[in-house]
């Protein structure tokens, strides 16, 4: 792989509750390539948004960073302050988050929406300003008349390619998204991801993209990670991830959804729910609901072991040297 553009190393993330600290990521590693695309994929509550914002360092209370290391481009994001963070943010990182058709300024315009992300991490003048606006728009196809136009007289689809727009506007090396097209309906969930592909094709950013749509991950990903109760279980080429999983869950998540190009198989699911974050047990965290697991899993925490590019976190793929 070349040099990363983004090296995460054994990040930990915690949730304040009254139970006490909830381990929402619990040592998370992983790198990405520039201009790779990178999807992240499991049940809801695994901690795919808690470890974007922690990345993006966007995490607020009772949410909080314990441990690890966020480094882009050589630069540990963890160690810098609020206004160096500033710098880096839009300019070489941008976010799209869940729910980002709601994030628009329902009292701008589109135009002020994006002069004012320009004014404030750049010097440009009035009239490059406008000229970046409108070419970002006409990237992700909206015409520039709606410049002028306001977030409720867009279409949800509309917004949404909007806020893509305003993540491109300063040609960031990053974009991380988290599900931006799971409002839209099937045909503009598609058209908005060819859109995302093809810019990214030719601008040659970086993509960390959280999704439960397996099409998606399938036609768009370069890797796929699969994240179970706060850990990635399976990290490999998207192609390999899907055809032989490993990991007993990711096994079950690929059973769960259909197969987009073989035969159609029956939606089986994955019994069970996942573990406290609060208390969870010793042993492999998905112990408790894998048909195949042994003592050995109940007892013992697997590592997530790399064999030629694909890593796995399980006991069965990768057997523990006995002393
Ligand atoms: N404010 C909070 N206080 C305590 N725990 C929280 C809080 N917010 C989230 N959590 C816990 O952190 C875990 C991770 O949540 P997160 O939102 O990151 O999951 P997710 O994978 O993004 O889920 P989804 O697919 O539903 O978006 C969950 O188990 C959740 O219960
Ligand atoms: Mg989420």
């Amino acid at each position: 792989m070349s040099t990363p553009i983004l090296e995460v190393r054994d990040l930990r993330v915690e949730y304040t509750t009254p139970a006490g600290p909830a381990q929402a990521v619990s040592g998370v590693s992983f790198d990405l390539a520039p201009g790779e695309f990178l999807a992240i994929v499991g049940e809801s509550g695994c901690g795919k948004s808690t470890m974007l914002f922690s990345i993006a360092q966007l995490l607020t209370y009772p949410a909080q960073t314990v441990g690890g290391s966020v480094k882009f481009d050589g630069v540990d994001l963890t160690t810098l302050s609020a206004e160096e963070l500033r710098q880096h943010r839009w300019r070489d990182i941008s976010v799209v988050m869940q729910s980002a058709m709601n994030a628009l300024n329902p009292t701008l315009s589109i135009a002020a929406q994006l002069a004012d992300a320009c004014r404030a991490h750049t010097d440009w003048d009035d009239e490059k300003i406008a000229r970046r606006s409108a070419e970002v728009l006409d990237m992700v196809s909206i015409d520039v008349a709606h410049l002028k136009s306001f977030p409720f007289q867009l279409s949800g689809g509309m917004r949404q390619r909007a806020m893509i727009a305003m993540a491109l506007l300063l040609e960031p090396k990053l974009i991380i998204m988290d599900e931006p097209t799971s409002a839209l309906d099937v045909v503009a969930q598609r058209s908005l991801m060819r859109q995302v592909e093809n810019l990214r094709r030719s601008l040659g950013f970086a993509v960390l993209f959280v999704t439960h749509d397996m099409s998606v991950v399938s036609h768009f990903s370069d890797r796929l990670a699969v994240m179970y109760a706060g850990e990635i279980v399976e990290l490999g080429a998207t192609r390999e991830v899907f055809d032989h999983p490993r990991h007993p869950y990711s096994n079950g998540l690929m059973d769960a959804f259909p197969s987009i190009v073989g035969e159609k198989r029956e939606l089986t699911g994955i019994a069970g729910n996942p573990p406290s974050l609060v208390n969870p047990p010793g042993g492999c965290l998905f112990a408790p609901r894998c048909h195949f697991a042994t003592d050995e899993c109940r007892e013992f925490r697997p590592e997530l072991i790399s064999v030629e590019e694909h890593a796995v976190r399980c006991h069965l793929v990768n057997p523990r040297v006995r002393s």
